[in-house]
């Protein structure tokens, strides 16, 4: 694991390449790549990162890197659905702890999902990681994925 200082750094350090890059594109889904690349690759510990959208009232997968994915998330279920239904982040540390947890690969104990709000401030996709190791996300970085998921707009 990096040491709070060195994930501020560099999520400091991503934070300002997006602020460069996102703008080249006015695709939320060029965007979601962009960011999803960046955030895997250079996170140690994140083990699947990207993001499912809102789409007739379900939640469906979008850019990602990682192992596959559960493609659609049964409505009202998991740690997604929890973060749209509360309209913030969600922690999970165990997520063998957390009920109704949808598993999509079995290698993952903890995981982070933040909601992206549009210019109505509703929830219209989040944002997900899940990693291998237990607790591993800090308040550091929730802050740094709310910044980062509050660049991207739905067009
Ligand atoms: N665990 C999530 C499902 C998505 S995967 O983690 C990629 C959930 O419970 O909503």
């Amino acid at each position: 694991m990096l040491t709070d200082d060195k994930l501020e750094g560099r999520y400091q350090r991503i934070y300002n390449q997006l602020l460069s890059l996102l703008p080249k594109s006015f695709s939320s889904i060029s965007q979601m790549a962009t960011v999803t690349a960046l955030l895997h690759h250079k996170m140690p510990h994140f083990f699947w990162t990207g993001f499912y959208m809102l789409h007739h009232d379900e939640l469906t997968v979008g850019p990602y890197q990682g192992p596959l994915a559960c493609q659609v998330l049964e409505k009202n279920k998991g740690v997604c659905w929890a973060a749209i239904l509360q309209r913030s982040a969600v922690v999970v540390p165990d997520i063998h702890k957390f009920s109704g947890y949808i598993a999509c690969d079995s290698r993952s104990n903890s995981e982070i999902v933040i909601p992206l709000f549009d210019e109505n401030s509703q929830p219209w996709a989040v944002l997900d990681v899940d990693s291998r190791n237990y607790d591993a996300f800090s308040e550091i970085d929730k802050k740094w994925l709310e910044k980062i998921a509050g660049l991207i707009k739905p067009v």
